[in-house]
């Protein structure tokens, strides 16, 4: 039935925007949808669906005025740990794109195509994970389920669009400042990311990961439930708009047949292969960029070790990394 009403928090921001974009995409049965952004944003409007929508300030009683079943969350960690409680008493169910709940114990951290069994809880908040792991996971569980994952060796590329509107003002700027000399002041990076590869994603840590890298390594754990696997990280931002793209070195515990690989990854749901290295064909962030799939290239062994394999994996970060991710376990949980 088409009455369920939905809250999109973080409406106006990078992620928020192609939330919408997705909800005009996917038409999903809801009734009312309210758009909150802070109080910088209150009485701006927005485009959704051919109707002009006014973006409210969120405040403490937005959820107690809507009665909303449904709220996706994309505002960060401190906006979603202050607000997603609240909206928890109301009875709705919060999609939370932050890393506020991810490792908490009986929160659910969805992958639709991966383990939408996690939806099978009472929990009232749900985690959307990190836009990295996310095009990871994809990729992975059809192998994992397949010749079981031993090891994982995650080496990640990822675009400034995953650090909002300021990491794409620092590219912009990085850019204009390269032709034509205009003076810039760094609005996200500690360094121009034109020009740059940046190996600092998120705080560091005291073992010397970033964060960033910590929550590919626990997530990954988490999403595909199996804390054998042994895993690291590197990740670097890397001067491209939007798309994150990820070399992933794995060994396996099982023997496998590269076709065999092949198959099961263009078979699994969520992935697109593109691999003929004769064609120089392989997915590349401008071909990528707006689509919903994760792209798996470069599909090859790895010759140093037994039961080895290299993958390149490419997603846009905004699409199936944080807003396709976040509504389609909305839609899993409209079809619950
Ligand atoms: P606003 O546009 O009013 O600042 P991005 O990461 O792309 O910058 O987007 C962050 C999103 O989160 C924006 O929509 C932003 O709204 C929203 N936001 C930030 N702080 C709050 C807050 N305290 N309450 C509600 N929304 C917030």
């Amino acid at each position: 039935m088409n009455n369920k009403k939905l809250a999109i928090v973080g409406a106006t921001g990078v992620v928020g925007q192609t939330i919408l974009k997705v909800l005009e995409e996917k038409n999903l049965p809801i009734e009312e949808y309210v758009f909150f952004a802070s109080k910088r944003s209150a009485g701006t409007t927005l485009k959704f669906m051919d109707y002009i929508y006014p973006v409210k300030e969120l405040t403490e009683n937005s959820f107690n005025e809507y009665n909303f079943d449904f709220a996706i969350f994309s505002a960060g960690a401190s906006t979603a740990q202050k607000y997603a409680p609240l909206a928890t008493t109301t009875n709705c169910i919060v999609i939370d794109n932050s890393s506020a709940f991810r490792m908490e114990q009986n929160i659910p951290l969805v992958v639709p195509e991966v383990n939408s069994n996690a939806l099978n809880t009472n929990s009232k908040i749900i985690a959307n994970p990190n836009c990295s792991t996310i095009q990871a996971v994809v990729a992975l569980k059809p192998l994992h389920d397949n010749f079981k994952i031993k090891r994982i060796v995650y080496s990640t590329y990822q675009a400034v669009s995953g650090a909002g509107s300021k990491g794409i003002h620092d590219l912009e700027n990085g850019i204009q400042n390269y032709i034509n000399n205009s003076n810039y002041e760094l609005e996200k990076f500690n360094y121009p990311i034109f020009n740059n590869c940046i190996p600092h994603i998120d705080t560091f840590l005291d073992n010397g990961y970033t964060k960033e890298e910590e929550k590919m390594i626990n997530e990954t754990h988490k999403i595909l439930n199996d804390y054998s696997i042994s895993i690291t990280a590197t990740t670097v931002r890397v001067p491209v708009f939007n798309c994150h793209c990820e070399a992933i070195n794995i060994e396996f515990e099982k023997e496998f047949e590269l076709n065999n690989v092949i198959n099961l990854l263009k078979k699994s749901p969520g992935i697109t292969v593109i691999d003929d290295i004769n064609e120089n064909k392989y997915a590349i962030p401008t071909i990528v960029s707006g689509s919903n799939n994760v792209y798996v290239s470069r599909i090859r062994r790895d010759f140093s070790v037994k039961n080895g394999l290299n993958l390149w994996v490419v997603a846009d970060n905004i699409r199936k990394g944080a807003a396709t991710n976040a509504v389609q376990i909305l839609e899993a949980l409209l079809n619950k």
